[in-house]
């Protein structure tokens, strides 16, 4: 393929609106000469038809050049090429009976001779139709016709049917509900059945799987080594920038979660919540899961006027020692953080009394507590920060909080708290913010409660609003 042909290619779906120009008013000639009064038309049929026979010749042989190029579906080319070349073929072959018959009417009247006319019409209009399935995609033209008429006309309605967006953004498939829809709005266009630019599809997770023509297009688990997310991130003038120049490229936020999908496993059926979602990704998807300190809560930090003394450092070895995390909140404070892992026991809870006074942030997240547990916290007068998320903590273990008049920040992340749950919480004087996202509180719940504490800052973690405008397609 010399650079010469493949730019004579290029103009084929410009070039082609000649023949089907000069062949329609040829045929429609040779018709009205039927009349009286347009009798005289017949001496110009030969003529036009011959413009129409060049133009064909030339027409297919652009096609032909721009086949070369690839990326075309198989099928659908072939059926396209050879209803050209007969278009081509055909009005030769009638251009050469015309010239042989001489404008003589009997014989241009002649029922076969019109057969054969009305044969390259019909070739012609198929070579065009599947000439424009091949650029715009199999149902282009009947794409926006009303259903009732598609349904007369036996069209099958393969509209995908959108799958129903999830409340929740956690709920969200991140292949399906983030991913995809980007490469349908920036790649499908050449990447589909009919255009397979480079020889990839990027319908599904089958056609993404299955590469393009240089192999696999993501290694899950390293976007920096994935085909896919290394076109994106080309300078825009580069010959292998995705999309091509010209196009509408990938938004920085869409190449933020392109990356994160792909250095996260790739995987095509997980959620968002089976991800780890780190603060940056959070921000694009709308999941707040930024910690208290960082946030402005319109509720004062209580932290400041509280008091308490210092806990004794043998105490803090000691519990230490069962596997409890500790450490203080700042340098010179008496407060102190405190973490346990998974396997939480009574025994380090009960341990923990020791240092009641002095606990004001305590990391309980993932662990097995049980409601009944919680019972243990009452005596953390101190406590401002109170992490849960991720257990099986429900409305009756909230009620066991009721002391803890201090709490500003609580997390019930993926806890089973519900509606219920809420109205303990109104009872917390100094609370500024707390994380319901993934839990059965409804947006009605929430209402209620921010009534009744409108400085209280409910993070649900779940920016709906968000997610749509990932996901809307533009259509
Ligand atoms: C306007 C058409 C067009 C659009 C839109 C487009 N591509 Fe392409 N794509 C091509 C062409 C043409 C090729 C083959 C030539 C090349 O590699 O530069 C290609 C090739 C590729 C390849 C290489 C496949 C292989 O194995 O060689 C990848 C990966 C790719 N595109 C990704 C994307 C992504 C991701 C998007 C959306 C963000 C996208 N493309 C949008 C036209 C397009």
């Amino acid at each position: 393929m010399t650079d010469f042909t493949l730019f004579l290619g290029r103009f084929h779906p410009t070039f082609l609106h000649l023949p089907i120009g000069f062949l329609l008013i040829a045929f429609g000639m040779e018709i009205f000469s039927r009349f009286h009064k347009y009798a005289h038309l017949r001496y110009s049929v030969s003529f036009v038809l011959f413009f129409g026979t060049v133009s064909a010749i030339i027409a297919a042989l652009m096609g032909y050049f721009l086949a070369k190029e690839g990326g075309y579906n198989e099928d659908l080319l072939l059926i396209h090429k050879w209803l050209g070349i007969g278009t081509a073929v055909m009005s030769a072959f009638l251009l050469f009976l015309r010239w042989r018959m001489n404008n003589r009417p009997e014989l241009i009247f002649s029922k076969s001779y019109i057969s054969l006319w009305l044969m390259l019409i019909l070739t012609l209009t198929f070579a065009g139709h599947y000439g424009g399935s091949l650029t715009h995609g199999e149902n282009y033209l009947t794409e926006h016709l009303p259903s009732p008429l598609k349904q007369m006309a036996g069209i099958s309605q393969t509209v995908k049917k959108d799958r129903k967006k999830p409340e929740n953004i956690n709920e969200a498939v991140v292949f399906e509900d983030v991913i995809l829809p980007i490469l349908e709005k920036k790649c499908q266009q050449c990447h589909n059945d009919e255009k397979t630019k480079g020889g990839l599809k990027m319908l599904n997770a089958e056609t993404l799987m299955k590469g393009g023509e240089h192999g696999e297009v993501f290694k899950a688990g390293n976007a920096k080594e994935s085909e896919l997310f290394i076109v994106v991130n080309l300078p825009r003038q580069d010959d292998h920038a995705m999309p091509p120049d010209g196009k509408e490229p990938l938004t920085e936020d869409e190449i933020k979660l392109m990356g994160w999908w792909i250095d996260q496993g790739a995987d095509f059926k997980k959620k968002v919540m089976e991800h780890t979602v780190s603060e940056e990704i959070a921000k694009v998807l709308g999941v707040s899961g930024a910690p208290a300190s960082a946030m402005k809560a319109s509720v004062p930090d209580i932290l400041p006027t509280l008091q308490a003394k210092p806990a004794e450092n043998a105490v803090i070895e000691s519990l230490r020692k069962q596997n409890i995390d500790i450490n203080p909140i700042a340098n010179e404070s008496s407060f102190l953080q405190v973490k346990i892992n998974q396997d939480l026991t009574d025994q380090q809870l009960d341990a923990l009394q020791k240092i009641a006074e002095q606990i004001t942030w305590l990391d309980l997240k993932r662990t097995n507590i049980s409601d009944n547990q919680l019972v243990k916290l009452k005596n953390f007068k101190n406590l401002t920060e109170l992490r849960l998320e991720l257990t099986a903590i429900t409305d009756d273990g909230l009620k066991h909080l009721e002391t803890l008049t201090n709490l500003q920040y609580l997390n019930l992340y993926g806890t089973k708290v519900s509606n219920k749950g809420l109205k303990s919480l109104g009872q917390f004087p100094h609370l500024r913010s707390v994380y319901l996202w993934q839990t059965s509180v409804t947006q009605e719940g929430i209402k209620e409660l921010q009534t009744e504490r409108p400085r209280l800052k409910i993070e649900l973690g779940l920016d709906k609003i968000a997610l749509d405008s990932l996901t809307t397609k533009k259509l």
